[in-house]
């Protein structure tokens, strides 16, 4: 979704803020755009549409646009299309054909959000005379910001909280005000946006890795408030304009964690990252030989009062929970749902108290995952997040948070923060059975035992990679590629599936092998690919029936199984082996083959692996 970034210091702003632009190419985008100003002078902006070298050629690398204040956007289009004059920034003023050039207004901004009442907005500002040049409702709040910033004469502070009662919808707005040379104003309801500083200056960003190499010093701005930013300080104002004391948070990311550190594609480093991950996530959550959930607030007396657990979640986070599922029924006895969060926000579902909603996020500010998380705290359930960004939105709500270690993942295709969040789920699964008592002492040390010796098994299936990327390339024209599994086969078989079509366009669904005849194998022609996941030993037989079903229909078949499973090789064109773990735990195994399955055929097809068309890594609005 839309990304962010502001800079206001002593050095020149556009280089800097194409840089932070380009650290959050991740999110995803089709135009983009800077506004920069130079001391009195009024802002200059320049917008691009397709990548960000469009925009850095436009203004050689930010050289050509002078100023030490300015904002800059990437766009991923929702109301109106990705052209010129639609992207970012906005002004109050009138602006003919692309929007670029200097401009004569008081009000510059860029947005990340929807604003949902904009067509009311919009007639209101046309009754008192405003003309529109985009179809944006960003150009409406920059024009209603305006509006109220003369009509009332009152500061910037003022306008933006008066606009912010007005607005309904979700934002995180920067915008510069003709009279306050070197300030930047910003202001957040359910849209990201952070504040760093520095001794001389001040960034603002949507995400961390925008503005790492500069500072590590940042604030989270709340809901609802507005912050003053000018160099090397920020001030924060409530709804009433009252100013308000935010606590700064070091970030202990390292910078080079958002680089591609020799690997073609963040995809590809970021699978390789998974042993490490995974092994900080479980250190995190294991200490003296035993699960520690002390830091997230969970109490043994809560995990016995549960009766039932709703996991909500929205993608690969969603994958994760239907994997959970399988787990926690087995090992812990307790009844689990896993919905969409999506489709949960807007069901009247009954909770109670002695319901545990969990929210699985990696950026912790996904729109339906923090719609569906407000939900059930109004609707009385206990929360816990499962969240990788420190400081994320859902993870300031949630009742309780479990932060999974996977540091900053920038490839839109998630691997490692989906495999830290596997992880987290098991032990949670784990600790709840132990306390619960469904398992002995003895299951829960084999499981301890089990769980930590994943980071070196997912070490070993890296470094046998060859294989796949041959299958690869040999796959790289299929039209159609299904998945099948039962049980925690099919958890993980949704996973691969989303893998293969999100980065590589082909055609891909994932089906409970069970119900192929149901439909679907009426897809089946010569040579249609077809994967089968066959780690679990009580369904294995019956999920290799309905492969069979699929060759004689003409299916070229492809098996993936745990070693020692060596009679698949009679069944199938193709078999993939991954070292034998507890049933249970395989998941964070099994996907490995299939994530690197997703990457190569895409490295294959020539396309773009860490920024898939139309994708965004945080969807920000519903
Ligand atoms: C996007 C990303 C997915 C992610 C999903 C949920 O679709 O591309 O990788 O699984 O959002 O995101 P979250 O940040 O809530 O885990």
């Amino acid at each position: 979704m839309c990304g962010i970034v502001g800079y206001t210091g002593k050095d020149q702003a556009a280089p800097i803020l194409l840089d932070g632009l380009q650290k959050l190419e991740y999110r995803g985008y089709d135009s983009a755009g800077l506004a920069v100003r130079d001391g009195k002078a009024l802002a200059e902006v320049v917008k691009a549409t397709g990548k960000l070298y469009h925009l850095a050629d436009k203004t050689d690398q930010g050289r050509a646009l002078k100023g030490n204040c300015g904002i800059g956007h990437t766009r991923w289009a929702t109301h109106g299309d990705p052209s010129t004059v639609n992207a970012h920034p906005h002004v109050s003023g009138n602006c003919t054909g692309s929007g670029s050039g200097k401009v004569e207004s008081d009000v510059a901004g860029v947005h990340n959000g929807i604003i949902e009442n904009f067509a009311e907005l919009k007639e209101k500002l046309l009754r008192h005379g405003y003309a529109f040049y985009s179809d944006t409702d960003t150009e409406v709040v920059v024009k209603l910001v305006d509006y109220y910033y003369k009509k009332y004469k009152i500061g910037p502070v003022d306008a933006i909280t008066r606009t912010m009662v007005r607005v309904r919808g979700s934002y995180a707005l920067a915008l510069m005000f003709k009279d306050y040379p070197d300030e930047i104003f910003a202001a957040r309801k359910d849209s990201p946006l952070i504040i760093g500083t520095a001794e001389d200056a001040s960034f603002l960003a949507s995400d961390v890795p925008a503005i790492l190499k500069y500072t590590r010093s940042v604030y989270y701005i709340d809901n609802l408030q507005v912050a003053r930013v000018s160099p090397g300080q920020v001030k924060f104002y409530d709804l009433n304009g009252d100013e308000v004391t935010l606590n700064q948070t070091e970030i202990t990311w390292d910078a080079a964690a958002a680089e591609k550190g020799g690997f073609e594609h963040f995809m590809l480093k970021e699978i390789h990252e998974q042993p490490a991950a995974v092994r900080d996530t479980l250190n995190s959550l294991v200490k003296n030989g035993k699960i520690d959930l002390a830091e997230t607030g969970l109490t043994d007396d809560m995990i016995r009062s549960l009766t039932q657990i709703d996991i909500v979640a929205c993608g690969s986070a969603w994958h994760v929970g239907m994997a959970a599922q399988y787990v926690i029924e087995e090992l812990a006895q307790l009844p689990v749902r896993v919905e969409l969060a999506s489709e949960f926000r807007y069901r009247n579902l009954p909770l109670s108290e002695s319901t545990l909603v969990i929210v699985i996020s990696q950026s912790g500010e996904t729109a339906d995952s923090l719609a569906a998380l407000r939900v059930a705290r109004e609707r009385g359930a206990k929360t816990l997040a499962v969240v990788n960004v420190i400081g994320s939105t859902i993870a300031r709500e949630a009742d309780h948070v479990l932060y999974t270690l996977a540091g900053p993942e920038i490839a839109v295709a998630t691997t490692k923060a989906y495999s830290a969040q596997l992880i987290a789920m098991d032990l949670l699964a784990v600790q709840m059975a132990f306390v619960r008592g469904t398992v002995s002492a003895d299951a829960y040390a084999h499981d301890l035992e089990e769980l930590s010796l994943i980071p070196e098994k997912i070490r070993r299936i890296l470094e046998d990679k060859e294989r796949l990327q041959w299958f690869a390339s040999k796959i790289a024209n299929a039209h159609d590629i299904f998945f099948i599994g039962r049980g925690l086969d099919y958890a993980i078989s949704l996973e691969g599936s989303l893998k293969m079509k999100e980065i590589s366009y082909i055609h891909s669904e994932a089906y409970a092998a069970g119900e192929l005849k149901h439909g679907t194998i009426s897809l089946i022609e010569n040579n249609t690919l077809v994967i089968g996941v066959l780690t679990q030993s009580r369904l294995y037989e019956k999920t290799v029936s309905n492969m069979m079903e699929c060759k004689s229909r003409g299916a070229y078949l492809m098996g993936l199984t745990t070693n020692g499973n060596f009679s698949v090789e009679d069944s199938v064109n193709f078999t993939v082996y991954i070292p034998k773990t507890d049933e249970h735990f395989v998941a964070s195994l099994a996907v490995v083959p299939l994530q690197l399955l997703g990457y190569y055929t895409s490295v294959s097809r020539g396309l773009d692996v860490d920024k898939p068309r139309n994708l965004a890594k945080s969807v920000t609005v519903e």
